[in-house]
């Protein structure tokens, strides 16, 4: 049996029994279990074992390095974020909250990469085969026609793979599959690491493209995905509450393109759909009452129209509740002080409340005057724009008041004036500081034309 050996995660310091303690830095539970290295045997002064032989280093410019080709898997939204589908030989980690979709992208990924002509392979350590069936009897016809195994143990998942050699193939999840000779439980840090490295050499041997999905608990991490994310060459994570019916796709890493790009998709009876134009969603459904404004994002490469609402409400409660969704609460608490300081709103005996829409996330700071419009409109009880469109706006609020330029204003522009949103108040020229902006809003369209 091989020998096992606890590490500690921070320190590095290595004990043969496990600590909730670590003896060497007094951290808690960083203690994680490893399989020992057997220690060279041979002796002598030279530091290399004896068989060692020196590798010739190779100019970069001379590395033959073929070009990428890439197993798109038909869904367009996810080959996007991977930028470009999936690479060959690549190890993917999907992380998502229970429920978001995680089986359903990947196994509708799978279906159409099998419709496709590639072989692929799905690893069910949670569900049954039965239970998998059911699902992709929504999905659809190409999802059926993905092979399944259910599995458990990582030695016959391995050895699956050699005999059948998938070229794309998915472990839902990577908590649930169990390495013999390592004692902790399947999903425990130990356990997941050695499962994740195992795969990962096989995917790299064998030019196998692995995804793996992971479980992320609230708090984001719990023996989870978290400890996987240097071992792996992209991490998605799959984003949105379980209760909306938006989700977003981004990805936190990724050795094979941008980390910018975010796919949205939209839950249905049948799987989840693509939602290219998720703009015009979100256009057509702005409220365009008091506390609502169009908010010009960007998600990667891509802009973005969403509402942004807020509410203004009398509060009994010190201090009041500030509570942000989808965007970033220590944002919102700069938009709300430099509203005070520098814009004569106070906010400081209400409860405040702001949201995306949809449940999607922005999280930049060109969010910042469309937040800082939709909390003066809603304290004012005045909307914003007109009856028959909404105000849209952007841009960055700086802690004297001033607005500052954010990046890619042209294009937030053109996609705003593709929904006939013209003008958007946003830092320009004539616009500059807050105050001015809050004016221009306040007071209807024929303002904000005339500023602009
Ligand atoms: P699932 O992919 O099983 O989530 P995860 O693997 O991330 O835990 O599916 C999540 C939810 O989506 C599930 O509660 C049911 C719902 N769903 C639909 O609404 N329509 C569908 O066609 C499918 C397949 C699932
Ligand atoms: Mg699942």
């Amino acid at each position: 049996m091989a020998k096992t050996l606890f590490v500690c995660s921070q320190c590095g310091n290595e004990s043969p029994k496990w600590h909730g303690r670590c003896p060497g830095c007094g951290e808690w539970n960083t203690m994680v279990e490893e399989r020992a290295v057997e220690a060279p045997r041979s002796g002598g002064s030279s530091l290399a074992r004896k068989s060692a032989k020196p590798a010739r280093p190779v100019a970069l410019a001379d590395v033959e390095a073929p070009a990428l080709a890439r197993y798109e898997t038909g869904i367009g939204e996810l080959d996007r974020v991977l930028g470009g589908g999936i690479v060959p030989g690549s190890l993917v980690l999907i992380g998502g909250a229970p429920g978001i979709g995680k089986s359903t992208i990947t196994g509708g990924a799978l279906g159409n990469l099998a419709t496709a002509g590639r072989r692929v392979l799905y690893v069910s350590g949670e569900e049954s085969a039965a239970q998998v069936k059911l699902r992709a009897e929504r999905i659809g016809p190409h999802a059926l026609t993905v092979p399944i195994v259910a599995e458990t143990d990582l030695e016959t998942v391995v050895a699956t793979l050699e005999a059948e050699r998938p070229e794309v193939c998915v472990v839902d999840s990577v908590q649930t599959l169990y390495a013999n000779g390592m004692t902790g439980a399947p999903g425990s840090v130990g356990q997941v690491r050695e499962v994740a490295g195992t795969l990962m050499r096989v995917a790299k041997e064998r030019g196998i493209a692995v995804i793996l999905v992971g479980h992320v608990t609230k708090e984001g991490a719990l023996a989870g995905p978290r400890v996987l994310e240097h071992l792996v060459d992209c991490v998605l994570q799959f984003e949105g509450e379980r209760e909306r019916t938006y989700r977003t796709l981004r990805a936190l890493k990724n050795r094979f393109g941008s980390t910018n790009e975010v796919g949205v998709f939209e839950m249905c009876e049948s799987g989840l759909v693509e939602v290219a134009d998720a703009s015009s969603r979100f256009v057509a459904e702005a409220t365009r009452a008091p506390g609502s404004v169009v908010l010009c994002a960007m998600e990667g490469s891509r802009p973005l129209l969403v509402e942004l609402q807020a509410l203004v409400a009398p509060t009994e409660l010190v201090p009041p509740r500030r509570v942000a969704n989808g965007v970033d609460r220590n944002r919102l608490a700069l938009v709300l002080a430099v509203l005070a300081r520098h814009a004569g709103l106070g906010l400081g005996s209400s409860d405040v409340f702001v949201s995306v829409a949809g449940g999607v996330r922005v999280d930049e700071p060109g969010a910042d005057l469309a937040v800082a419009l939709a909390l003066a409109s809603a304290a004012n009880g005045v909307p914003l724009g007109s009856e028959e469109k909404p105000l849209a706006a952007f841009g960055e609020v700086g802690l004297t008041g001033e607005l500052r330029y954010v990046a890619h204003a042209d294009r937030r522009l053109a996609e705003a004036s593709k929904f006939g949103l013209e003008p958007v108040l946003s830092p320009d020229g004539r616009i500059r500081t807050l105050r001015q902006a809050l004016r221009a809003g306040l007071s209807g369209a024929e303002q904000v034309a005339q500023a602009a």
